[in-house]
Formats: structure tokens, sequence, C-alpha cells
């Protein structure tokens, strides 16, 4: 891999991507196997490495994932939240880079202004990875790739529809998806659509790609003909204080079964987590045959794995 950071899922190329989504399914079939095997010297590869994850909000997945991948290879997480280093107040984000960067060989940061990551990546001598910022969660979108891979066995073609917000979750699918040659349709309020800038890019990558990238205010023209339709909470961490506001907004762009049916038929159901029951999709859609949100969790773990490994040139 020739990138150092992984900031946004548009730091890769196609190949790059298809390379790590490979990879992660071999270290899925091997975790789930016989496990992963030490070497001839009796060692993981990960052994006596360290990832610290910075973390500004909270996290199940993302941390879960990290520290837990980081042990299964022989190596170590290091979490640290907001109350921990309180970075930029108690200590500043360069300073937290070049501090870390002498015990650690990885840094994973979850932040809420993206400019956060990137200053980070400007001082660290370490690999820096986006745990999600206000602007992408690209940790996530390769998650949902291998999902979707594994789901429909390719993913050149496939048709993914996001209803909801036009938010970090919407900007990382859009530009990996277009990398990749998935058409994404967004559907989504008028004044919550995805930052004009990620739709530009993402287009210039989908016309790469032979892919559509397409935004509407319509979310039954959004899903029609949708092989797999996600949705994420309407209000992110950090717009709680929004929540009340945008519920009226968004209630018509909720995945319930009526929604589903202008899908194509067996369309699958995805959703990043956590979910809010009732607001985004209905109980009977997520806890149905057709969601894949904990095979989407899961692949978390697997993905994550082999970025860390492809990062640190293993
Ligand atoms: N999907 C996701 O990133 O979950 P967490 O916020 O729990 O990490
Ligand atoms: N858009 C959500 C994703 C959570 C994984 C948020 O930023 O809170």
């Amino acid at each position: 891999m020739t990138i150092k950071h992984f900031l946004s899922a548009a730091d890769l190329t196609r190949a790059e991507t298809e390379a790590l989504l490979d990879r992660a399914r071999a270290l899925k079939a091997e975790w789930r196997g016989a496990g992963h095997q030490p070497d001839a010297r009796g060692a993981l590869p990960l052994q006596g490495k360290t990832l610290a994850l910075v973390f500004e909000k909270p996290s199940l997945r993302t941390r879960v994932a990290f520290e837990a991948g980081m042990t299964q290879l022989g190596g170590h997480g290091s979490y640290l939240s907001a109350n921990d280093i309180d970075m930029g107040g108690r200590e500043s984000v360069p300073d937290v880079a070049r501090n870390l960067s002498r015990w650690v060989q990885a840094i994973a940061a979850r932040v809420f202004r993206h400019a956060t990551v990137e200053t980070l990546a400007r001082y660290a001598t370490v690999p820096v990875i986006n745990a999600l910022s206000d602007q992408e969660h690209p940790c996530q979108a390769l998650a949902d790739m291998l999902t979707l891979r594994e789901q429909f066995g390719r993913l050149q073609g496939l048709r993914l529809a996001y209803v909801g917000d036009g938010n970090n979750v919407a900007h990382s699918l859009m530009l990996m998806g277009a990398t990749l040659g998935v058409n994404i349709s967004i559907g989504c309020p008028p004044d919550y659509r995805p930052d004009p800038e990620v739709l530009v890019r993402a287009e210039r990558l989908a016309a790469e790609s032979d892919a559509v990238i397409s935004v509407t205010s319509s979310p039954v023209e959004a899903v029609g003909d949708a092989d797999a339709i996600y949705t994420d909470v309407w209000a992110s961490m950090g717009q709680e204080h929004e929540a009340a506001r945008r519920r009226p907004v968004f209630q018509p762009y909720q995945i319930n079964a009526a929604l589903m049916d202008h899908a194509r038929p067996g369309a699958l159901f995805m959703h990043c987590l956590p979910v809010h029951r009732g607001e985004e999709v209905t109980a009977d859609i997520i806890e149905g045959p057709r969601s894949v949100v904990f095979e989407q969790a899961e692949n978390r773990l697997h993905v994550q794995k082999a970025l860390i490994l492809s990062l640190l040139g293993l």
C-alpha cells in the first residue's frame, strides 16, 4: 500500500481497496478457522506493537474491533478518551502526535473536526487512521464494502441506496462505492445533502469505475431498484441538541416495509449502528431476515486488522 495514513475513503485506489478487502477476507477465514498462527520464531505479526486509540467521542464497534484486532494479532491497543488527554486543551494536537509517535506504531483517532485527524497525520511519524470524523468514516465503508461483496459475490454494478442524513457515513460510502464501481443513490432532505465537494469527488471517481452517483430528495426514487438500502441516525454524535428539530424533517426518510417495497425484491438492509429503532428504521426491518447489520459490525474487525497490517507494511 502506498499511503501512509488512512483519513478518507478516497485515499485508496481501486486496486488498493480491493487488495485490502481480499486481505480482510483471508484474515476472517483464518480467524474463524484455526486462528492466527505464530511464525517460525513463535511470534504473531503485531507482537510488541501498540495502537493508540485517541477518541474524542464514544464508541463500541470501532474501539473494540481495533482493540480485539490488535490482541488477536499479538499486539496491544491503548485507549485514550477525551478525559485522559483532552487533545487541544491539556495538550496541543501536534504535541499529542509527536509524543505518541515515540511510543506507538500507529494512531487511530475519532474526532469532532476532520482537521484534527489531518493535523495528527501531519505531525505523526507513524500511520494515522480516521476512526470517524465529522466528514468521514472510512473504516466503516471498508466493512460495508466487504459485507456487500460477501452477500452479492461482486461489487461492480451493485446499487446501494443511502437514505437519511448526508453525513460522514454517507460521504465515505459515496467515495469508496464510486472507487469500486458501486452505484450510490442518496435520498436525503434538501437541507441535509452530502457536502458538494465530496459529491464532485465521488462523481469523478465514479466516471472511472463506470458507476453512477445520484442525490435526490425523494426516498422512493433513491431506493428504486436498489440491491441494498442503508441508513444512519438522524442526529450524529455532537448533534444531539438538534435531534428534536431533525425528527420531523427526516420522518419521511424512515426505512420501513413500505419503503423497502420500492427496492429490488430481497434487497438487504444495512446500518452502521448504533441504531435508534423506530426513528431511522422500524424494528421489523432491522430485526428482519434482510438485515446484515451484525455482519457489517463483525467485518469491522477483519478490515481494521487488514488495514493496520497494510499500513505497517506487514
Ligand atoms: N459504527 C460505528 O462506528 O460504531 P461505534 O460508534 O460504536 O464505533
Ligand atoms: N453518523 C454517526 C455514525 C456513528 C457510527 C455519527 O457520526 O455519530
